[in-house]
């Protein structure tokens, strides 16, 4: 079978994308990055990037009148290098209906809470805040809300009593680099099944 083609946004580290490059790497993901467009010209994931045999660019929202010329732009990349799913790796922009009908059904994103719980910005934080004593991480598909999208996989971390922002947010890193890749290869397994809300994972034949 050929592999599935897949293209990486991410506007920071770049240590969710590394996961999936060790993955590829290891014969755990049957994938072929076909592109890594970063948002922001200084992403480390950009550096990350640099000796690594992958194509990545920027495509800066700021050089863009409107936002859905600035998403037209990565449209036009990934289907460049004809990609068939879009992965969201600590990409920290909301995209809009637009763009998510042009892929529909084929954008992921890992979020670091168990959602539904706190969604958006500094998921950490807002577990810490609420007092939870698990959190996690969660791959779900991405719709028009706000990491509202239908879950595929998620992984429960506990809260420790001493616990920070970094040293949860570290804990819970550790589970999403084990977690995407895992769902990604279910991806492209053709083992993800979408009944409305639910994902459900068929076995192995
Ligand atoms: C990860 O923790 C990811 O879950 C989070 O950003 C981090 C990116 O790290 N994403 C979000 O909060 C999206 N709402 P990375 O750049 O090292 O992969």
């Amino acid at each position: 079978m050929n592999k599935t083609v897949i293209g990486v946004l991410a506007s920071g580290r770049g240590s969710n994308l590394q996961a999936i490059i060790d993955a590829i790497q290891a014969g755990r993901l049957d994938a072929k990055i076909g592109v890594v467009i970063s948002d922001n010209p200084d992403a480390n994931v950009l550096k990350r990037m640099a000796g690594a045999d992958i194509q990545a660019l920027c495509i800066d929202r700021r050089q863009f009148a409107s936002r859905q010329q600035f998403e037209a732009a990565i449209a036009e990349e990934l289907n460049l290098r004809h990609v068939e799913l879009v992965v969201l790796a600590g990409f920290m922009r909301i995209l809009s209906q637009y763009f998510i009908d042009r892929f529909a059904g084929k954008i992921m994103n890992i979020h670091p809470s168990l959602l539904p719980a706190f969604p958006g910005e500094n998921a950490q934080q807002q577990a810490l805040h609420y007092g939870v004593k698990v959190s996690g991480c969660t791959v779900h598909f991405v719709d028009e809300g706000m990491d509202t999208g239908p879950i595929i996989l998620q992984e429960a971390v506990p809260v420790l009593e001493d616990d920070t922002a970094e040293t949860l947010s570290e804990r819970i890193l550790h589970a999403e680099h084990i977690l995407y890749p895992r769902a990604l290869a279910l991806y492209c397994e053709g083992r993800l099944h979408s009944e409305g809300r639910r994902v459900r994972i068929i076995d192995k034949e």
